[in-house]
């Protein structure tokens, strides 16, 4: 058994992420999934702790079986997140050649500034056009995307206030 760590802005975590989840925890058997955030910077849509919340509830169902998921908030470089909660890689999912793009840079940067390497899972086909970003963007104008994010995070949804 291997430890990953799958980090993102998870703003908010949508089924594609749980999916990725899914996917490193039959693999490898034990995920962390970590909130990365930039404490000078804001935080989005949602806060650091409305996001953390979400996703452990949004993961709760997947542990078991000897399957571990653990969730952390994290400030500062993926790297550093993977040597202090102790991962063995990184983990990201890709979903189109643009995501390939963007990720193969930072797994480069990674390994070449501090020997992390990162392993990509393909996106599930049906959950490949779910961003973040289109969700917030949705569902500011009151649309329905229930077919892509977890009840935990529809709920908050909701009640979200927009700029
Ligand atoms: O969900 P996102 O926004 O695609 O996640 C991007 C994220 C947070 C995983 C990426 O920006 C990241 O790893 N940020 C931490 C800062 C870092 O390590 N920067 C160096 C990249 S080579």
């Amino acid at each position: 058994m291997a430890t990953v760590l799958y980090p993102g802005s998870f703003d908010p975590i949508h089924l594609g992420h749980l999916d990725v989840v899914e996917q490193a925890l039959e693999l490898f058997g034990s995920v962390v999934v970590a909130a990365m955030h930039n404490p000078s910077k804001p935080s989005g849509l949602f806060t650091l702790d409305e996001r953390l919340a979400m996703i452990d509830e949004a993961v709760a169902p997947l542990r078991g079986d000897g399957r571990e998921v653990r969730v952390a908030a994290f400030p500062g470089l993926a790297v550093d997140a993977s040597r202090e909660l102790g991962t063995d890689f990184i983990v990201k999912g890709l979903r189109t050649g643009g995501d390939f793009e963007v990720e193969q840079q930072m797994a480069q940067t990674n390994y070449v500034a501090a020997g992390v390497r990162t392993v990509y899972l393909p996106c599930k086909p049906a959950l490949v056009f779910i961003s973040s970003r289109f969700i917030r963007e949705i569902a500011k104008y009151g649309g329905d995307v229930s077919a892509m994010v977890p009840p935990a995070v529809l709920s908050q949804l909701q009640r979200a206030t927009f700029d």
